[in-house]
């Protein structure tokens, strides 16, 4: 017989509020700072403009993985982002505008300090870890 006791309750918890989240690490970018920095969605349809610093949560763009170019559809997905710092989690509402290197997002450097809390030398960012839910592009301000 299957018997609940509290690791099953654990781990019951942990797989419902995984459910269509991915976790991923955090690679600094200071291209993601730049108003007038490039993007691989550059002239996408999904996210009409012409620099990085017009997209209305700028700077909370960030890269993320199969964005290529600017005919990705994946171009303007707005994304719940939540980091857990000392118990605490942290959230940002970022929206995908370039590309980066599977099982990570980049970010501007700023927006990762300010994410982390973390002031001096940042850590392998394999160690910075986020999960990311999809949400409506409203929510980025799209
Ligand atoms: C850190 O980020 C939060 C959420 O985006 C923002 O409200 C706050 O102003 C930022 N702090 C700094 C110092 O940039």
């Amino acid at each position: 017989m299957f018997k609940l006791n509290a690791a099953t309750l654990t781990i019951a918890t942990a797989l419902a509020i995984s459910v269509n989240a991915v976790n991923l690490g955090v690679r600094a970018d200071e291209v993601l700072c730049r108003p007038t920095g490039s993007f691989s969605c550059q002239g996408s349809p999904n996210l009409p403009f012409p620099t990085l610093g017009q997209i209305p949560n700028f700077p909370l763009v960030i890269g993320f993985a199969n964005t290529n170019d600017n005919t990705s559809p994946n171009c303007g997905d707005c994304y719940e982002l939540t980091h857990v710092v000392n118990g605490e989690t942290r959230t940002r509402f970022v929206t995908v505008g370039s590309n980066s290197d599977t099982g990570f997002i980049n970010m501007c450097i700023t927006e990762v300090r300010n994410l982390t809390g973390i002031t001096g030398p940042l850590p392998d960012p394999a160690s910075i870890r986020v999960d990311l839910v999809e949400r409506p592009r409203s929510l980025c301000g799209l």
